[in-house]
């Protein structure tokens, strides 16, 4: 025995030097595949996926650039949107916005052009950027989901779990003053609570340091416009947090 015992594939690739992080996403990568595709005799649940996942990204996540997640994030297909979808809708705006607002999920308008919020409640949420004295650029927009569900569907708990960890990652590289959340499941999932949107909204909440303040999503005032009023007090809770 020389020590060349020692040289496994992955052994070798840590010698030349080859990314560390690279090679445990791609081994991640194939634990996943083993074990979506039903490959038992070794640990591959959610939990160790989880662990092993985690490493490559347990140091400083704080200096993270939002290019970064996005490369990390791939071509994703960590849950079964992606089978339907036709872009991955990251997100859009100021990478350093001291205001993001966080929808629900792509629709249909979103999913066509990779952007988010651009159909018909988009076109509402730009003006209400607008009346705070804001442009979209000026801000972050994403959503708690990044591909549409069929259908417009409500995002499944499951999808949820495996895209929420990215927007979490973008919240700690944009590092806002606020996060606006945008109906129920905006803001449910961001509080993690259960709670009504009619009782979470209108006032600030916390989240990781961040003050969130939960409003009612533009797709239901575009269904009931009386609502509108009371999103404009919100809106001027929002101004005075800024200190605009
Ligand atoms: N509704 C959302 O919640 N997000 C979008 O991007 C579009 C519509």
């Amino acid at each position: 025995m020389d020590g060349h015992y020692l040289q496994t594939p992955i052994l070798r690739q840590m010698s030349y030097k080859i990314d560390f992080d690279t090679t445990l996403e791609e081994l991640c990568e194939t634990f996943r595949f083993l074990s979506e595709n039903g490959c038992h005799g070794f640990d591959c649940s959610k939990e160790s996926l989880n662990i092993m996942e985690s490493w490559g990204h347990k140091e400083d996540l704080s200096s993270e650039t939002l290019d970064m997640i996005r490369i990390d994030l791939g071509e994703c297909r960590r849950c079964r949107l992606w089978e339907s979808r036709k872009n991955i809708v990251f997100g859009a705006g100021d990478f350093h916005a001291r205001l993001v607002f966080v929808g629900e999920g792509p629709g249909y308008d979103e999913d066509q052009k990779g952007e988010p919020f651009i159909g018909a409640a988009g076109r509402l949420l730009t003006k209400i950027i607008e009346a705070i004295n804001y442009t979209r650029d000026q801000v972050y927009i994403c959503n708690i989901i990044k591909c549409r569900p069929p259908g417009n569907r409500n995002p499944l708990p499951d999808e949820i779990e495996a895209c929420f960890p990215y927007l979490k990652r973008q919240l700690v590289a944009i590092k806002p003053d606020i996060i606006c959340a945008l109906g129920t499941f905006a803001a449910q999932t961001l509080l993690e609570t259960k709670q009504p949107i009619s009782k979470l909204k209108g006032r600030f909440h916390d989240y990781n340091g961040i003050r969130v303040l939960p409003t009612y999503h533009p797709a239901y005032l575009l269904r009931n416009p009386d609502k509108k009023r009371d999103v404009w007090e919100d809106m001027k809770k929002l101004m005075k947090a800024l200190g605009d």
